[in-house]
């Protein structure tokens, strides 16, 4: 299994490209089922998740194809990639590719919306939480289909085909949002959603199935209406930039100092997330082509930060935040109020020398003047990526294990990392 090894105490100088944003990329993609016409997506990231995914939409019979990147061509340039659901040859998501990715899970709404029925297998667990799936089902539920359990696989059918109905969340979901948008564009009538998810991710969704020819309202308020339409048609949309991964990197250059320009990163995707850096003494100026990010001298001060939905700061920044305040000149205060074990990544920071202590939802962090480079695991996504962090800004050597984690949301990230001085590498075993 790959290891990545970092020699710390670099500072960052130079031009990172932020590439497409994944949690965008997979919803899109799942959107090609509701048409039999090609859905093309530029900027589309090359990572794991991309891959499982194709994987199983080309099971359920969509053809897909990608333009890759030319020899030479930058960074900055993600695939273009089309995918086209001409027939759906087959309704069933099977467990073996499903529980590969939680993500997975949402080609239930668009199969039982265009097929009128679907059998997919329930997601596994995951590190972060027990994230449950009865939002999504009460989605289509409300939306007439039947549901049934088997054998680990929920199976939906609507024979008639979905109706549009009044569908009000009691917490905000990213998921069940993405799930109630593609199934709603092709029922009969109107759905409203109430207290929907306000993330970039869905308004870029419900902006290219608009492209698709879907009738939708409100994108980006709680409220979004939806008038169903027969079918859907051809569209080219263009991924949104990556704003987790914008804020990973500014994190990182806070963390070692330096100035390194964020090009194509979209500053009003972060509004929650600059403030926080500039309070914790971070210069961020936002430039034509991106935001610049600055540290020079001063100690890192620390900040009281609570994860909550968007327009809130992020629950996928917390473990890269938590790593930055680490070092800083006080105490910070972190609490995660939307997955109920994101801390996967505490042990393993005090593996550097960090101070942090846990009590329930809160996580207090006192800040040390140093990290010691150490072996440690990446447990998942974000949690990795603080611990790559931790490891640029540590004195000596970091080795980090099981990366595929990392792989899975980072687009080449020794790569974007090395080009502007890190010391970084991946050791293949
Ligand atoms: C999306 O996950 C993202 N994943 C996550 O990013 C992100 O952390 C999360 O939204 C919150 O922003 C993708 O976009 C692929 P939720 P999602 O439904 O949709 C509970 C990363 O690292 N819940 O908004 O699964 C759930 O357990 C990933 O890129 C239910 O109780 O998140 C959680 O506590 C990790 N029942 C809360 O809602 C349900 O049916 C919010 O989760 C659904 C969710």
């Amino acid at each position: 299994m790959d290891r990545i090894k970092i020699t710390g105490g670099e500072r960052l100088n130079g031009t990172i490209c932020v590439s497409g944003a994944k949690n965008a990329t997979l919803p899109l993609m799942i959107a090609s089922l509701l048409s039999d016409q090609t859905l093309t997506l530029d900027n589309v990231p090359q990572l794991a998740d991309v891959n499982i995914l194709e994987r199983l939409l080309r099971h359920h019979g969509v053809d897909t194809a990608h333009d890759g990147r030319r020899p030479g061509q930058d960074l900055e340039n993600g695939d273009t990639l089309h995918l086209s659901a001409k027939n759906i040859v087959d309704t069933t998501a099977p467990y073996e590719l499903v529980s590969k990715m939680r993500a997975s899970f949402w080609v239930l709404g668009p199969l039982v919306a265009r097929c009128h029925r679907a059998r997919v297998s329930l997601p596994g667990g995951c590190a972060i939480g027990t994230r449950p799936v009865d939002l999504y089902l009460m989605v289509l539920e409300k939306l007439g289909a039947k549901l049934d359990l088997e054998d680990g696989y929920v199976v939906a059918e609507a024979p008639g085909g979905l109706v549009g109905n009044r569908i009000s969340f009691p917490f905000v979901s990213v998921g069940a949002t993405h799930t109630a948008l593609m199934a709603a564009v092709l029922a009969r009538g109107e759905t409203v959603l109430e207290n929907a998810a306000c993330e970039p991710e869905v308004q870029d969704l419900g902006e290219c199935l608009i492209k698709m020819g879907a009738k939708i309202d409100g994108l980006g308020t709680p409220t979004v209406t939806i008038q169903g339409v027969e079918s859907l048609g051809r569209a080219r949309h263009s991924v949104l930039p990556d704003r987790i991964e914008t804020g990973t990197y500014a994190m990182a250059v806070a963390m070692t100092g330096g100035n390194v320009l964020l090009r194509g990163a979209r500053a009003d995707l972060l509004d929650a997330v600059i403030p926080v850096l500039k309070q914790a003494g971070v210069d961020l100026k936002i430039e034509n082509d991106g935001i610049r990010v600055t540290r020079n001298g001063a100690r890192i001060q620390p900040v009281k930060v609570d994860t909550q939905p968007y327009p809130g700061f992020p629950t996928d920044l917390q473990a890269q935040l938590m790593a930055l305040m680490t070092v800083a000149d006080g105490v910070s205060e972190i609490r995660e109020t939307i997955f109920e074990n994101r801390f996967m990544h505490v042990q393993e920071l005090a593996r550097f020398g960090a101070d942090i202590s846990l009590s329930g939802d809160q996580a207090t962090i006192n800040g040390v003047e140093e990290l010691t480079g150490a072996p440690v695991m990446a447990t998942d996504l974000r949690a990795s990526v603080s611990l790559v962090i931790a490891g640029l800004a540590a004195e000596g050597d970091t080795f980090i294990n099981r990366i595929y984690h990392i792989d899975r949301g980072f687009e080449r990230i020794e790569q974007k990392l090395s080009q502007v001085g890190a010391k970084i590498e991946r050791l293949a075993d």
